[in-house]
């Protein structure tokens, strides 16, 4: 019998973390803003933006929306980049991606200065992450922890498979995996044999970008899956990179798309909006 990882419950806990220390910030005079930049008409990142600005009006940060059009000029974004560092009222800063591709997506991101790149996604943060001396960490990752935490699923000496190797999610989960004592393998698309890895897994994140990719054979009984993909099936349906229906069975723990993972990024973020601002404020 398999168990649901509800990522609401664990979301809507986080927030209300934040949104007490946040109280307690703003009777010291002390107020939390975040800045988020959106270049272009994505609708997936007008979403995602929409998602941000609404979790910043339940915890209390201020949150400022910079929307660009499609064809503003890279350094066009990397002066108003450049204004927000120099602002004193702008705690936390990010740049919705993808960009436009004629925008240079590592200058932008390594434009924005570490002490306010939120979504830790500079070399410089990256780089802090991996050698564990960090404030902040990357928003997908820090939520699959914070989720696995928060149902006790033990990680020390545990065989944790991730699936996907991007910046965002594949490369630094493996790094917060590897800090609680799992023992860590990095698959991706073109991994020979993938289910000789996932079939030994206690854990497998699956963060592919593939629809249904992981399949109930590849699955070791009583395994905790973490689903982190976001794809839309057939009848335009959001689902994620886990053939959930298939799989579920086999489980100790699940999450579902929706409601597993997504809300654990927004929640993180709000986690690291604060806590900038309170090194940026000697709190
Ligand atoms: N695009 C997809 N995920 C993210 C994210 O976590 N942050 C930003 N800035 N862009 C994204």
């Amino acid at each position: 019998m398999y168990r649901l990882i509800d990522g609401k419950e664990v979301s809507n806990y986080i927030k209300g973390k934040v949104r007490d220390e946040i109280i307690s910030l703003g009777e010291k005079g002390i107020k939390a803003t975040l800045a988020v930049i959106i270049v272009g008409n994505d609708p997936a990142s007008r979403v995602y933006v929409n998602n941000k600005k609404r979790a910043c009006e339940a915890t209390g940060i201020v949150s400022r929306e910079y929307a660009l059009p499609e064809e503003t000029a890279e350094a066009e974004l990397l002066s108003l980049i450049a204004e927000l560092n120099n602002d004193k009222e702008v705690n936390g800063i990010l740049c919705q991606l993808p960009l436009p591709s004629h925008i240079d997506e590592k200058k932008v991101i390594d434009a924005i200065c570490p002490e306010k790149d939120v979504d830790v996604f500079s070399e410089v943060n990256v780089g802090k992450m991996w050698v564990g001396d960090y404030d902040v960490a990357s928003c997908t990752p820090k939520g699959v922890i914070e989720l696995l935490e928060y149902y006790d699923i033990p990680l020390e000496g545990k065989n944790c498979v991730i699936i996907g190797r991007s910046n965002i999610v594949g490369k630094p989960m493996a790094s917060l995996l590897l800090e609680k004592n799992a023992t860590v393998t990095v698959c991706h698309s073109r991994t020979t044999d993938l289910s000789f890895f996932t079939r030994n897994a206690d854990i497998i994140v699956a963060a592919v970008g593939r629809k249904r990719f992981v399949t109930a054979d590849m699955v070791k009984e009583g395994a905790v899956v973490v689903d982190v993909g976001i794809n839309r099936d057939e009848n335009g349906k959001l689902c994620g990179d886990v053939d959930f229906e298939n799989v579920k069975e086999k489980c100790s723990y699940i999450t579902p798309v929706p409601g597993g993972c997504g809300p654990m990024t927004i929640a993180v973020l709000m986690k690291n909006t604060l806590a900038v601002t309170k090194k940026q404020n000697n709190v």
